[in-house]
């Protein structure tokens, strides 16, 4: 059973290092969405000690990572930013196949389509690539 911590918008910000001038620019300009900035070469995933069991999932870099199917595969993966984009609450992963936001109860589909408002905007997907043990988001 996986727990989940809820963050504001704010400490999300900060915990990517965004701070002072940047935080309140971010903040005053992208009301409803968190921009998402991936690292070059992308995010890598151990597999060996990472996602082991269907449903489960975790965050980085303002992405949710789930494992949506048993396997290595990359189809075994999905990967959309962790913002919802109604008010920017994180997102979970349900083993139902879906992405849900807590706050005000919209859903996803793995492609990170609305599937039930009050969102409206999908959820920006990320490519996924397993090499072995390694999952890379790009
Ligand atoms: S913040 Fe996600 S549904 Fe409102």
């Amino acid at each position: 059973m996986l727990t989940q911590e809820s963050i504001s918008r704010k400490d999300f910000l900060r915990s990517m290092g965004l701070g002072g001038a940047a935080l309140m620019a971010v903040l005053t300009s992208c009301k409803n969405t968190v921009d998402v900035v991936l690292p070059s070469g992308g995010i890598t995933v151990d597999l060996s000690t990472k996602l082991l069991t269907v449903g489960s999932f975790i965050y980085s870099n303002g992405i949710i990572i789930a494992r949506i199917a048993a396997g290595n595969a990359s189809t075994s993966f999905a990967a959309v930013a962790q913002a919802c984009t109604h008010e920017g609450t994180s997102v979970v992963y349900q083993s139902s196949g879906k992405f849900h936001c807590p706050n005000h109860g919209a859903e996803y589909n793995t492609s990170g389509a609305v599937t039930l408002g009050p969102a409206t905007k999908s959820l920006t997907k990320y490519n996924t690539l397993v090499n072995g043990t390694t999952l890379t988001i790009s």
